[in-house]
């Protein structure tokens, strides 16, 4: 039995915390009665040293670079499984058998459609609407329909919600992209792998079919399965709080591509491939190293340094190589942008001062190039990200629903305003 205990001293006050043993990586120090005891807060902004959760899903060391689902390595299960298996292994804990993969294919094969209704909403967006708002628009409105999947106590409606959510993903972002274009939307096939129908869905035309080339659909599924989970990032812990109140899952769902979208997380993807286009030619990028490492600009390297990776990605790495074959297929292998993103990733790893900080590329570094080299526009790849992202965000949810000490999430914070005034009518107020 691990019964490890820490001590805190505060002002000659001895306080006991209790340290939970992890299975993998750091343990941790159990501060749920610190205040209580001592009347005092911890405080951690960006949550660097704070566990906010048990989890059993996905494991990572930002030192090794290492990235389990489920104690497989990323590396694995990219080049051996696909996204299906994946899916069921981050949502009940196990590669799935042949039985189980096949029933757990009919089960989202069940749920692929949409009410019609719902494929009436995206007639209600601007076609130059940002297509993140279009797909965090259409999630939302799921709850107003499957109201026979909202009671998160019962634990079919959560099995069922879950499976809705993962099936229905695919849909929604095609439709997002081809609402972008102004073109027609395309039904699911049943016939189809998840990536390759998803692939049949955004890039078949009315006039044209769409042939599935079986590399480039690969590629997809590959990218789905580097971007399906990633521990307690920022959209998914956004996923956990909204849970953690007893929301639906298509709300918590929405929160978690809301907090996606940001250039600092899930929207760096668009905001890399961006980058690579500003800088445009390979002899401007000592310009833009030189701009990342000024205090006094803002701007940063899009596509790298990671919160907890201070070490390569190691999606980074399968990444890049499924840029390289997706470009070879496509007949683009010296695509500049790519050229210029490799001259740049060389460059930053030779500079003392990415060296020194851990400033590695990470996912979404080459990921824009790989999506874009598929046929998507810019503004689609955060779209994509969410696509893959979204069960794992369910994993969670899921996992913390069914965690009988679950709590709505409540943090405090360190007050820094100003001590209690008295009303001063407007008449005696001397703001300037
Ligand atoms: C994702 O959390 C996850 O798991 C996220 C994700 C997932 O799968 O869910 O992996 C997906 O979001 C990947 C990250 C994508 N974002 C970007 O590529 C945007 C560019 N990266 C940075 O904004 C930044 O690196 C973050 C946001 C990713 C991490 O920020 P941190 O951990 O808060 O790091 P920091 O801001 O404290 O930076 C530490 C130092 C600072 O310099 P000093 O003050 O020490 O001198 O490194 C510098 C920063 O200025 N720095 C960078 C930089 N990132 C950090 N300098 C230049 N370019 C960068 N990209």
């Amino acid at each position: 039995m691990f019964n490890q205990k820490a001590i805190l001293t505060i002002e000659e006050e001895n306080y006991e915390l209790p340290v939970f043993h992890a299975e993998l990586g750091p343990d941790v120090l159990d501060i749920t009665q610190l205040y209580k005891k001592s009347g005092r807060f911890t405080f951690d902004p960006g949550f660097t040293s704070t566990a906010s959760c048990k989890s059993a899903i996905t494991y990572i060391d930002g030192d090794s670079g290492t990235l389990l689902y489920r104690g497989y390595p990323i590396d694995q299960l990219a080049e051996q499984g696909d996204f299906l298996e994946i899916c069921f292994l981050l949502l009940y804990g196990n590669l799935p058998s042949k039985e189980q993969k096949t029933s757990f294919k009919d089960q989202l094969t069940y749920y692929k459609m949409l009410h019609d209704p719902i494929t009436k909403l995206f007639s209600g967006f601007r076609k130059d609407a940002h297509p993140m708002a279009v797909m965090l628009g259409v999630v939302s409105a799921l709850s107003a329909f499957y109201h026979d999947s909202t009671d998160v106590k019962d634990p079919n409606q959560r099995i069922i919600a879950s499976l809705r959510m993962i099936s229905k993903m695919p849909t929604i972002a095609a439709m997002t992209y081809k609402h972008s274009l102004g073109k027609p939307f395309v039904s699911p096939r049943n016939d189809l792998d998840y990536a390759s129908n998803f692939l049949h869905m955004c890039f078949t035309e009315p006039n044209e079919d769409y042939e599935i080339n079986p590399i480039l659909a690969r590629a997809m599924d590959r990218i789905l399965i580097l971007h399906a989970d990633h521990e307690q990032n920022a959209s998914t812990s956004t996923v956990r709080m909204a849970g953690s109140s007893g929301a639906n899952p298509f709300a918590c769902i929405a929160a978690g591509i809301a907090c996606l979208w940001g250039p600092a997380h899930g929207g760096a993807n668009e905001a890399s491939l961006n980058m690579l286009y500003e800088i445009g030619t390979p002899d401007r990028i000592p310009e833009f190293i030189k701009r990342a490492k000024d205090k006094n600009d803002s701007f940063r390297l899009m596509g790298f340094g990671h919160r907890v990776y201070k070490n390569y990605d190691p999606r980074a790495k399968i990444m890049r190589k499924t840029t390289h074959q997706v470009l070879e297929v496509i007949g683009n292998r010296n695509d500049p942008i790519l050229n210029i993103a490799v001259e740049l990733e060389k460059i930053a790893l030779e500079d003392d001062y990415f060296k020194e900080r851990g400033l590695y590329p990470n996912i979404d570094f080459y990921s824009g190039i790989t999506l874009k080299a598929l046929g998507f526009s810019t503004k689609m790849f955060t779209v994509l990200f969410s696509l893959a992202r979204t069960v794992g965000w369910i994993a969670q949810w899921k996992e913390m629903i069914e965690d009988p000490k679950q709590r709505i999430g409540r943090p405090r914070q360190l007050y820094t305003g100003k001590k209690q005034r008295d009303y001063i009518p407007i008449e005696k107020r001397d703001n300037k």
